[in-house]
């Protein structure tokens, strides 16, 4: 069983094109990891584990490596599997799950592979059938020629869950990408920043959690902590730092001008129920408006960052490219010095804002390709 200073070959998951903004993160945390495709590859001790966790604004899950071994016949996987720690990960009345791909290999049913190494975990730790258990531990394995890859979810729910978004309006934003949408831009805390699509808040609520130095996991639980092989002393004391490193972030960032602005009624109370949940909704200013009415909340420039309403036609059976149309001409009239941050499937669409973009992050909302386009919004003469 693996102990608090043991050394973990870590993978943190993140949304394809996302993966230099979470090296970043895990840079800041001290750890030095590996871009690679869908993620960042990192030697970990089990301290760092946990502090991945609670800290990384951009990643979907870590996991980490449980065992590499080749196995061309169902009695070599089993012979393999029995030599698996199943012991550190899986206490009583937690059930593996296994999530399988195979290519190239001569062991391709994946229901089958789960189904063997699950009776093997189950045989090795003794613990009752998975009929009787209460909850889930993944396990995600990928077999590639023959050669099997056994990592362990560290992480649970999916880590865009951060506990407070139960409300949603219409095409909520990832909490993960509005993140990266906040440290792309390198918005800054002393600076406005307003979104004047804001729907459930997303962007809103992570740039007040950023602004805060609050850890975008505080309110959730990680798989780890069911884990026989978890440190509790270890995590408390990275509990402990965050606390530190919160109280230090809020004598520093002042008062916060963030500004949520939706058309939507429903949109707004939505938001703030979220923001409350969130504990930041006193920093927070959401307000109905629609997008003719936005003025700049402040004399100092900051950041316009939204997500503009997506497809082909806006609910009041207006033309969205009008609506982009609208946005640029109010960002540019009444928001001279600003920056702006767009989170758009559709880069024509943006053009109507005639603002000169350019491309800073391409990745997916769920099944959407996005691009986030910035600009700068000039004073006129
Ligand atoms: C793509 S959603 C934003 C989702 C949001 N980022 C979230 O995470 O929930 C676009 C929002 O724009 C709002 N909207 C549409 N037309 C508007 C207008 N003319 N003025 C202000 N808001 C508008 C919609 O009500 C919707 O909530």
């Amino acid at each position: 069983m693996p102990s608090p200073s043991s050394r973990h070959d870590a993978f943190a998951v993140c949304t394809p094109g996302l993966e230099q903004l979470l090296e970043g993160e895990l840079r800041r945390l001290g750890i030095r990891g590996r871009v690679g495709t869908g993620g960042v590859a990192f030697r970990a001790t089990t301290r760092e584990l946990y502090a991945a966790n609670l800290w990384s604004r951009v990643a979907t899950r870590v996991v980490v490596r449980a065992a590499r071994f080749e196995a061309r016949s169902f009695a070599e996987l089993e012979r393999a599997a029995r030599r698996v720690d199943w012991a550190s990960w899986l206490g009583p009345g937690t059930r593996p799950v296994f999530r399988v791909s195979s290519r190239s290999s001569r062991l391709y049913h994946t229901g089958a592979i789960g189904q063997r190494l699950g009776a093997v975990a189950e045989h090795v730790t003794g613990h009752a059938p998975s009929g009787d258990a209460t909850s889930e531990q993944l396990f995600v394995v990928r077999v590639r020629r023959d050669a099997f890859t056994i990592s362990v979810d560290s992480s649970g729910e999916a880590l865009h869950r951060r506990g407070w978004r139960l409300a949603t309006a219409k095409a909520p934003l990832r909490e993960t990408l509005a993140a990266a949408m906040l440290l792309a831009t390198g918005w800054q805390p002393d600076r406005p920043l307003v979104d004047p699509f804001c729907g459930s808040g997303t962007i809103p609520i992570e740039a007040a959690l950023l602004g805060t130095g609050r850890p975008p996991g505080a309110d959730r639980a990680f798989a780890f902590q069911r884990w026989p092989s978890f440190a509790p002393g270890t995590w408390a004391s990275v509990l402990a730092s965050a606390s530190r490193a919160e109280r230090e972030a809020a004598k520093r960032c002042g008062t916060l001008v963030i500004v949520g602005r939706d058309r939507d009624a429903g949109a707004i109370e939505a938001a703030t129920a979220n923001a409350e949940r969130a504990g930041v909704a006193h920093h927070l200013d959401l307000q109905r408006a629609s997008i003719s009415e936005l003025q700049p909340p402040a004399s100092t420039p900051g950041w316009i960052l939204t997500n503009p309403p997506y497809g082909k036609r806006i609910a009041s059976g207006g033309d969205l490219r009008d609506l982009y149309a609208r946005l640029g001409q109010v960002a540019r009239t009444l928001f001279a010095g600003w920056s702006i941050g767009l989170l758009v499937t559709d880069r024509r669409l943006a053009a109507q804002a005639a603002v000169p973009f350019e491309e800073r992050i391409r990745s997916s909302n769920g099944a959407l390709a996005v691009s986030l386009l910035t600009g700068e919004l000039r004073t006129p003469g």
